[in-house]
């Protein structure tokens, strides 16, 4: 039923009552806890089986909760699909859960460079890219993302159409920006882990990373050269298209 519309009230009187409140968004209808977002990853994820090896074979390793979550994997996979991108960059490999992911979404004449500065973690994402048959595909760099970034930004500005960051939070902004220089216009950005926790929004979270996170997002929200979106999924995703 549509609400009551107000009577009689002119064009003016409507637009001082707009300028006299402030208005919160009401449009959020749906409270996500633990057991509808269980619903929704039963509910829509689909996960290739080699991605599911990828995972159980992830968690023998300390550090494994630093994989993105499935969920995750498949929205990214979807992106890359959207936006049919050729050219992928990402920032963070680990056991390259993120990047088999965009990698088997990706199509035939697509490229994938990814990073990471531990050569322990690309020799175990480089078993799974091969057994993907993505060798000639995806290249695994080894080295610290600042410097791979700075080369590249050489010879390949303005050339990649969608990066992925997931890396250490102290660079991130860097990553950000060096990011923005290599995308084309009309690319595409995602950040993972921009909700750190559910941290970012708790006053009494003060600690390095927290902080840095709360920094990059507020850059990010005051930058007018890019269209943003924060996505709660995973630890939080933000999707930024520059312009
Ligand atoms: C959160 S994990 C990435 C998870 C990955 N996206 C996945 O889905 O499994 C972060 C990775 O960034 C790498 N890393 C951290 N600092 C880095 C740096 N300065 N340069 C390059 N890689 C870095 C770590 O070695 C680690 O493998």
């Amino acid at each position: 039923m549509l609400p009551d519309l107000p009577e009689n009230m002119s064009a003016e009187q409507i637009e001082s009552y707009i300028e006299a409140h402030d208005f919160v968004p009401v449009n959020r209808t749906v409270q996500v806890d633990d057991n509808l977002y269980q619903y929704l990853i039963d509910s829509s994820v689909r996960e290739p089986e080699l991605l599911k090896q990828l995972r159980a074979e992830t968690t023998l390793y300390h550090m494994a909760r630093m994989q993105v979550s499935p969920e995750t994997g498949q929205f990214l996979a979807l992106l890359i699909k959207l936006k049919q991108a050729k050219r992928i960059l990402e920032v963070g490999v680990f056991t390259g859960y993120s990047t088999l992911s965009m990698g088997l979404a990706m199509s035939d004449d697509a490229k994938l460079v990814a990073i990471d500065k531990k050569q322990m973690w690309l020799d175990i994402a480089n078993r799974y890219i091969k057994r993907a048959g993505l060798q000639k595909q995806i290249q695994t760099r080894c080295g610290k993302a600042l410097d791979v970034l700075h080369k590249l930004m050489k010879s390949e500005a303005g050339t990649y159409d969608f990066v992925f960051i997931d890396a250490d939070k102290i660079n991130q902004l860097a990553y950000y920006k060096q990011a923005k220089v290599l995308l084309k216009s009309g690319g595409c950005i995602a950040i993972d882990n921009t909700l750190w926790w559910g941290n970012v929004a708790k006053k009494e979270f003060t600690d390095k990373d927290t902080q840095l996170v709360r920094e990059l997002n507020a850059y990010i929200h005051q930058d007018s050269s890019v269209d943003i979106a924060m996505i709660p999924i995973g630890d939080g995703l933000t999707l930024i298209h520059k312009k």
